[in-house]
């Protein structure tokens, strides 16, 4: 059984996939604490309901970025984590953090990178004029949207679409491959080869 920690910002959609996956026995692992830099997050409420280990990490608490990572790693290894999923977590991860976790935090991304990285990337991809998007699991390396990519998913951009509509459209390919991302991360069968991601 793996240790997993999540760190998201936000409604916790992903989060919920991931758990979702867990309880029906998909992924060897368990969740050992749920973070947020959000004190209000819907997903660390989520968490808190589900009798989870939540933890809230104010960042005007921290001067700069790696004090507040150094923060974040001091809680994952209190935890015993061994993969930390970021889902919808809407800070930049510091170098720092990144060295401790070397190819254990994944990140989902509602593009198919390397396109349209940083916000609204589903925004970006319809605006672009793009007739298919997706979203992508990778780790997470020192730059943004960078890191090897793991699963990608595809989907059609109709006529008819609008931002809204084609990111529900994604949204629902990221429900299914972040938590098959972490089943394999989880089931050691990810083997990572420079920028090259190999399910064994
Ligand atoms: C998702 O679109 C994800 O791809 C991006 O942030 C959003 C998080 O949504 N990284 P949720 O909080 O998991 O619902």
């Amino acid at each position: 059984m793996k240790k997993i920690a999540v760190l998201l910002s936000g409604r916790g959609s992903n989060f919920i996939s991931i758990k979702k996956k867990i309880d029906e026995g998909g992924i060897n692992g368990e969740i050992a604490v749920v973070i947020s830099n959000k004190a209000d997050a819907k997903g660390l409420e989520f968490a808190r309901e589900q009798g989870l280990n939540t933890v809230f990490v104010n960042p005007k608490e921290f001067d700069g970025r790696e004090a507040y990572d150094r923060e974040l790693v001091r809680i994952l290894r209190e935890n015993g984590v061994e993969l930390v999923c970021l889902a919808g977590f809407m800070r930049i991860i510091s170098p720092y953090f990144v060295s401790e976790f070397r190819n254990r935090i994944l990140n989902i991304h509602p593009s198919l990178l390397p396109s349209f990285k940083g916000l609204d990337a589903q925004k970006q991809a319809f605006e672009y004029g793009v007739k298919f998007a997706g979203c992508t699991v990778h780790f997470v390396d020192e730059e943004m949207d960078h890191g090897s990519i793991i699963l990608q998913a595809v989907v059609p951009v109709m006529q008819d679409d609008d931002d809204h509509s084609l990111s529900e459209r994604i949204l629902k390919e990221e429900h299914r491959i972040y938590p098959e991302a972490v089943a394999l991360f989880c089931g050691d069968r990810l083997k990572v080869e420079g920028r090259k991601v190999f399910v064994i």
